[in-house]
């Protein structure tokens, strides 16, 4: 499949060549250069025409006819100091030209969004200090390029990122009963202007974290206040085993406004106290999962196990749950959406800024699908067009916080809340992180890692330390996806900072063998295979699917009875990477492309990544509750777009 695409792509570059260097000649001229003939040959190259030292006054980035896992036609430009960059897309996909480079609040040096057919200036590209800047897609991360910007002395070469805002830690609930109020909160996203308007649980994003210990149960209460446009909602409890009824399913049991819906939580497992475990809730809607996901309905939830508790793991403040998530915000510092339509196609300057806030938005694609009783796949965010992707990282809620720690050991647990975008995590001074979990309990042995790759939904339990290192400060940073990986490349940036403090007592353990939660044995027979593709053409419309089908709320795809082990196949046969989702059951990775899973997939598992032509196998057995529960991808996007499926439990 990633072979088919490459090829593609070289033809379609080439075909492509003569109208683009018409297009080229075009930009050349508008640019302003003084010799339009030179011009045309030289753009024909991607090179644009020469300036006095020899060095091109104007470049073209190009976008072929790549498919969604494509690349740069021209990955390498060069500009001079004044000239002027432009980006072409002949793709069927939307793209973005966004520097790794920013400025010291975390906003790239330049970041266009360029829609199918469309050419666009890159207005930050001018005026750089000369030197290398990477680039790369925002959507697309695995496509990058390289701009190299020539010329003397001086020119904006960012700065570094501060990280000035404090980190927030949601606070902590505990009782058997927790009450949210969902409601629109003014929240201190960014350090300096305008609060952001956002749409929360109990008025802070992430909303409170809720601990509770394995095995009590646990009621939350969930009350709409949310305005009149944001009409019903569903609150999922990501990871946890309970009843059909408060799984948080897209079209029933509702939450109105103006009224509330208590969910169930047992937090067992067969009987038995689930394991310790790092769930998070959010909003489940249909057709508005991205949208509410967005606007700040997220928190976390974590159930203590006394076991665990007890083999010495850090504990207290230095356990700390770290939600991750992009946002692009409008000047006005509200939350802004990259695929709202008019930004996209409408000619909005997309430059640092998004055009439209999400709130005062009302498009009928986005906020009335469920209500038209279908869903649109033609229309600018149909698939595969769709991608809320924003353009600064967030940690717990805040771009760029910062944490004051002592020089020992901390317990991180990571979540990527994302709609979209995935990160791969490192620290910023080459030290491994220690991961002990998944999310859905402990592995049976830590696992050293240089760098974890978290897609949307997934966690991981790391233990990170930070002995010797007082008066050095430590950035979690996300850097590029290994080259050679046919899959969707991950985000570039600072995520936040660590401020090691001072030396302190440290009585922390990591155990070479961990209380793991117990695996099944999975039966030999696959009971059910899920395929996840594109489906649909550009003329009647694409759709994201699982088993060649878009989601129906009134189809069942799979029958399960009560108290068997079963063995499935999650398998991706399109061309962009998927993290796909069972809901229900805590899972045993069996294997992963016909062998053994790595040694951070042999705990418990909910979401998967899926690279393009990956085969994964999981087991579990199916108790307690019956009736219907999602299997889909966590990528919210596709989720909302069809790739959405159910299965039934029954007795
Ligand atoms: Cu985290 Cu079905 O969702
Ligand atoms: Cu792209
Ligand atoms: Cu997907």
């Amino acid at each position: 499949m990633p072979c088919v695409t490459r090829t593609h792509r070289r033809t379609g570059g080439l075909a492509l060549l003569a109208v683009a260097a018409l297009v080229a000649a075009l930009i050349v001229h508008v640019s302003g250069s003084s010799e339009p003939e030179d011009g045309v040959a030289a753009a024909a190259l991607g090179a644009g025409t020469s300036g006095e030292r020899g060095t091109p006054v104007s470049a073209v980035v190009r976008i072929g006819l790549a498919g969604p896992t494509g690349d740069y036609a021209t990955p390498r430009v060069t500009i001079s100091q004044d000239g002027q960059l432009s980006v072409e897309n002949n793709d069927r996909y939307s793209h973005t030209v966004t520097s790794e480079a920013t400025d010291a609040e975390g906003r790239p040096l330049f970041d266009v969004t360029v829609a199918p057919g469309a050419t666009r200036v890159v207005r930050g590209a001018t005026g750089l200090a000369a030197g290398d800047y990477g680039f790369y897609c925002r959507l697309h991360p695995n496509m990058r390029g390289t701009l190299t910007v020539t010329g003397g002395s001086g020119g904006n070469s960012g700065g570094k990122q501060r990280f000035t805002m404090p980190l927030a830690v949601p606070r902590t609930v505990t009782d058997a009963h927790v009450r949210l109020d969902m409601r629109r909160t003014q929240s201190r996203m960014l350090p300096d202007g305008r609060r952001t308007t956002a749409w929360t649980y109990g008025g802070s994003w992430p909303g409170p974290t809720i601990r509770r210990p394995a095995g009590r149960q646990t009621l939350v209460t969930v009350a709409n206040h949310l305005p009149r446009k944001a009409g019903s909602m569903s609150m999922h409890l990501h990871g946890s085993h309970h009843a059909s009824r408060y799984d948080g399913q897209p079209t029933t049991f509702l939450v109105r406004r103006g009224h509330s819906r208590t969910y169930r939580y047992d937090l067992v497992d067969d009987g038995k106290p689930a394991p310790g475990s790092f769930f998070w809730y959010h909003d489940h809607r249909m057709d508005r999962t991205t949208r509410n996901n967005w606007m700040g309905l997220q928190g976390m939830f974590i159930v203590e196990d006394p076991q665990e508790a007890a083999i010495g793991l850090p504990q207290g403040v230095r356990d700390v749950p770290l939600m991750i998530a992009d946002r692009t915000f409008t000047k006005r510092n509200q939350l802004g959406m990259l695929h709202e339509p008019s930004m996209v196609h409408g000619g909005h300057d997309m430059d640092h800024d998004a055009g439209h806030d999400m709130e005062g938005m009302d498009h009928g694609d986005m906020g009335d699908m469920g209500d038209m009783g279908g869903m649109a796949w033609t229309g600018p965010h149909a698939p595969p067009n769709d991608a809320s992707v924003g353009n600064r990282l967030l940690v717990n809620g805040r771009v760029a916080p910062h944490l004051r720690t002592t020089a020992t050991r901390y317990r991180l647990r990571l979540l990527n809340s994302s709609a979209f975008s995935s990160y791969n995590l490192v620290l910023s001074n080459g030290r491994p992180f220690t991961q002990i979990g998944t999310g859905d309990g402990l592995l049976p042995h830590p696992v050293v890692r240089k760098h974890i790759l978290l897609g949307p939904a997934q966690r991981a339990d790391v233990i990170v330390d930070f002995h010797g290192l007082a008066g050095t400060n430590v950035v979690l940073k996300t850097v590029p996806r290994a080259k050679g990986i046919e899959g969707t490349g991950s985000r570039v940036g600072d995520l936040m900072q660590f401020r090691v403090r001072r030396a302190a007592a440290d009585d922390s353990r990591v155990p070479k063998d961990l209380p793991t939660p117990e695996l099944v044995d999975a039966p030999r027979k696959i009971s059910m295979t899920w395929d996840f593709s594109l489906e649909g053409d550009p003329e009647t419309g694409s759709f994201w699917a699982i088993n060649g089908k878009a989601y129906d709320a009134d189809r069942v795809d799979h029958r399960v009875k009560l108290g068997t082990v079963e063995t499935w196949k999650l398998k991706n046969t399109s061309d962009i990477t998927h993290y796909v989702h069972l809901h229900q059951l805590q899972w045993r990775t069996v294997s992963r492309n016909g062998k053994r899973p790595p040694p951070w997939e042999r705990g418990l598992e909910d979401t998967w990544k899926l690279d393009p032509g990956e085969v994964v196998l999981v087991a579990a057995k199916f108790t307690d509750y019956t009736g219907p529960f999602m299997v889909h991808c966590h990528m919210l996007d596709h989720e909302d777009h069809g790739m959405m499926a159910t299965f039934e439990v029954h007795r």
